[in-house]
């Protein structure tokens, strides 16, 4: 199945990046050399306007958009769109300075001085009423260009303002939430070190150690943020109903939780800069980059996703910032493609002359020209999608959902023990992810308020935080069929960050059939050993070393399939399953290894019928991915290694669409970083 292109108006890949001319405006033949080059390079899309405040209002009121006119015709008449911005990731120095309220404040109380980006208070009435001005001007101005495809509200939103406004604004929120002081001391068990709040003013700061207050602050601050989007959004809703609204996102970024972000954009895109060729192996660096863009794809119900931002060659923030190897840019591109992006855009197109970004990796280089190794490539990139227009919305069906849940990383993040170093919550649903990954099999990930009862296989690792109705849910689930694996530190604590009480894994406790008394919390060159039972019905190595945490669990239902052989709890149950209604639920007691983790999942996949992209084994390191359209299927054919590699991808009948040849023999063979990608009408 499709969904519809991200604009009807432009129905191919995007290919692009940020745009940033107002740099360029006083030096001559630039603007006419950038239009030339994105010709060359197979670009048809600009995201302009990003930091451009200073440019289109030179001063309170002034407005100056000639220079935007020209680059928005000169993108049109070149048959080519634009991703327009609205300027609130940067301010100009004359709001800034005059209006000190919209410079955001540091928990220390200080007020930033005017400098840097992305650093604007989200509660100012001031920041709020300027921004709606000039979106309302942009908005107005550009509503009938025919290069406007989408908006890209300001640039990843991050942080928080602690100033005054905020904090009247928290209060107000905290007033909403919990209607008197005395019902939100009990939500945040304030009377704990005497923190008892007796009238609201008395919250004047986040107090960390209260952690149902720095989880307030943390759905506040997302309120705060989601009412400043649609404060952004409004005049863009109202003149241009038909242009899509993103914003670009930042991975995990745990700030804000980015799944009630999402339900006020239309699109989402996400920002990408994975550390290549730098200290994982690089197959395992893209299992790492393939679950986020899962993580992307799944979070508007598999809606094609945005990559707004990744570097043609390297970024410039890291310690060590390595480039691109040769062949390694395409891959990369292709493989945010593959998992379900209609764009493959950069930061930058122009690198910029002076100030922080001057090194940081773009299409054209200060040299100026196309005869550059990484503007080839880029230009590969282009042609590349251009023969792929036809995949625009094709979609991914899995028959697996991995839960990423934003609140409970909070929950485990704010969390004093039981281990306080490697808590490691998104390695560990990574973890899960990676036999999944090796064996080709299509994943969604998604959050536990997002609907999962279409899966055959839920995985949740580590669900500490378990918000009101998603137990029940989990129950009805597994009653009806379907396979739940739950790992230790599961169902501790509900949406306020109290523990439950009666036993963890709290309401998950009936459906797991366990009871989970304590964690073993092991130092770091302590391990545990898990044996599995005799029979051992899922596979599972002989024995496994278990590491970092081991909850104790007694049985009440369910059956062990392993055991602990190690320490004062040796014999009891390791890994155990529960048969519940139509379906079975699994707790996984101790963090395991890598064999362990690949063996169940194996197991479960092999048991429960799960669908594999190729069903027969792929080379380590190599992935095949895949995308339908009503009418043709996708075969994303990925080699991570930096040798050649031969796959089988089982059936004839497919064509390679970036070169042309048909596929026979049901194999392919890709060099070092190679792609293929194979379609086949249906
Ligand atoms: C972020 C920003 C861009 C740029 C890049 C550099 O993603 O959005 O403006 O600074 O980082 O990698
Ligand atoms: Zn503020």
């Amino acid at each position: 199945m499709a969904f519809p292109p991200i604009n009807p108006a432009f129905p191919h890949l995007w290919h692009g990046g940020d745009y940033n001319p107002e740099q360029w405006l006083d030096t001559p033949g630039i603007i006419d050399e950038d239009m030339r080059l994105m010709g060359l390079a197979g670009i048809n899309s600009a995201s302009v306007g990003i930091f451009s405040w200073a440019a289109l209002e030179p001063e309170e009121g002034v407005y100056e958009f000639r220079w935007l006119d020209d680059i928005m015709d000169r993108m049109a008449s070149a048959g080519r769109h634009v991703v327009l911005a609205t300027p609130s990731g940067g301010k100009p120095n004359w709001l800034a300075l005059k209006y000190p309220e919209v410079r955001r404040v540091g928990e220390n109380g200080l007020r930033d001085p005017q400098q840097t980006r992305h650093n604007h208070c989200l509660t100012s009435p001031v920041y709020r009423e300027k921004v709606l001005a000039i979106n309302t001007r942009l908005a107005e101005r550009y509503k009938d260009h025919p290069a406007l495809a989408l908006w890209h509200l300001s640039n990843e939103y991050g942080g928080w303002c602690y100033c005054d406004l905020c904090f009247a604004a928290f209060r107000k929120w905290l007033k909403e939430q919990y209607e008197t002081p005395d019902k939100m001391t009990s939500a945040f068990w304030a009377r704990f070190w005497s923190h008892t709040f007796t009238s609201f003013e008395q919250v004047t700061c986040v107090d960390r150690s209260v952690h149902g207050l720095s989880l307030a602050w943390k759905r506040f601050m997302t309120d705060q943020l989601i009412s400043f989007i649609q404060n952004e959004s409004a005049p863009l809703r109202q003149f241009t109903p038909d242009v899509p609204i993103t914003t670009n996102l930042m991975g995990t970024f745990p700030m804000y939780n980015y799944i009630k972000v999402a339900e006020h954009l239309d699109f989402v895109s996400n920002d990408m800069y994975p550390d290549w060729h730098g200290e994982r192996s690089l197959w395992r660096e893209a299992v790492a980059v393939a679950f986020l863009d899962d993580l992307y794809r799944s979070m508007k119900g598999g809606k094609p996703w945005i990559l707004m931002e990744s570097t043609p060659s390297s970024v410039n923030w890291r310690p060590i910032s390595v480039l691109k190897r040769p062949g390694m840019h395409r891959l990369a591109s292709l493989q945010a493609v593959a998992h379900g992006s209609d764009t493959v855009m950069y930061f930058q197109y122009r690198k910029s002359r002076g100030s922080s970004e001057k090194y940081h990796g773009a299409v054209v280089d200060h040299v100026g020209h196309e005869h550059t190794r990484v503007f080839r490539e880029v230009s590969q990139v282009g042609a590349d999608l251009a023969k792929l227009g036809d995949l625009c919305g094709a979609s991914t069906d899995a028959e697996v959902a991995l839960i990423y849940d934003w609140e409970n990383e909070w929950a485990i993040s704010e969390a004093q023990g039981p281990r306080n170093e490697a808590k490691n919550y998104e390695e560990t649903v990574r973890e899960h992810y990676l036999p999944l990954w090796k064996m080709n099999v299509p994943v969604d990930v998604i959050d536990s308020v997002q609907d999962f009862s279409k899966y055959k296989l839920l995985i949740a690792p580590m669900l500490m935080m378990l918000r009101p109705g998603v137990g029940e849910r989990i129950e009805k689930f597994v009653a009806s069929g379907g396979t739940f694996v739950a790992t230790y530190l599961t169902g501790m604590v509900d949406e306020n960050d109290l523990c439950f009480l009666g036993g963890f894994p709290g309401p998950l406790r009936k459906v797991l059939g366990i009871w989970a008394e304590e964690t073993d919390v092991l130092r770091d060159e302590h391990s545990q050993t898990v044996t599995p039972v005799d029979g051992n019905p899922l596979n599972l190595p002989a024995s496994t070393k278990a590491r970092h945490l081991c909850d104790i669990v007694h049985l009440e239902g369910a059956e062990a399939l392993a055991s602990y052989s190690e320490q004062f709890y040796a014999g009891s149950p390791a890994f155990t399953r529960n048969v519940f209604g139509k379906g079975a639920a699994y707790y996984v007691a101790s963090r395991n290894d890598e064999a362990f983790n690949a063996a169940l999942i194996r197991s479960l996949v092999a048991n429960l019928g799960i669908r594999r992209t190729v069903a027969a084994e792929t080379p380590e390191g190599v992935h095949v991915q895949e995308r339908a359209t009503a009418d043709t299927h996708y075969l994303f054919v990925m080699n991570f290694t930096e040798t050649q590699q031969t796959v089988a991808v089982g059936a004839d009948g497919y064509t390679d669409r970036l070169t042309g040849a048909a596929v026979s023999g049901g194999a392919v063979t890709l060099a070092p970083y190679g792609v293929a990608v194979l379609a086949k009408g249906l």
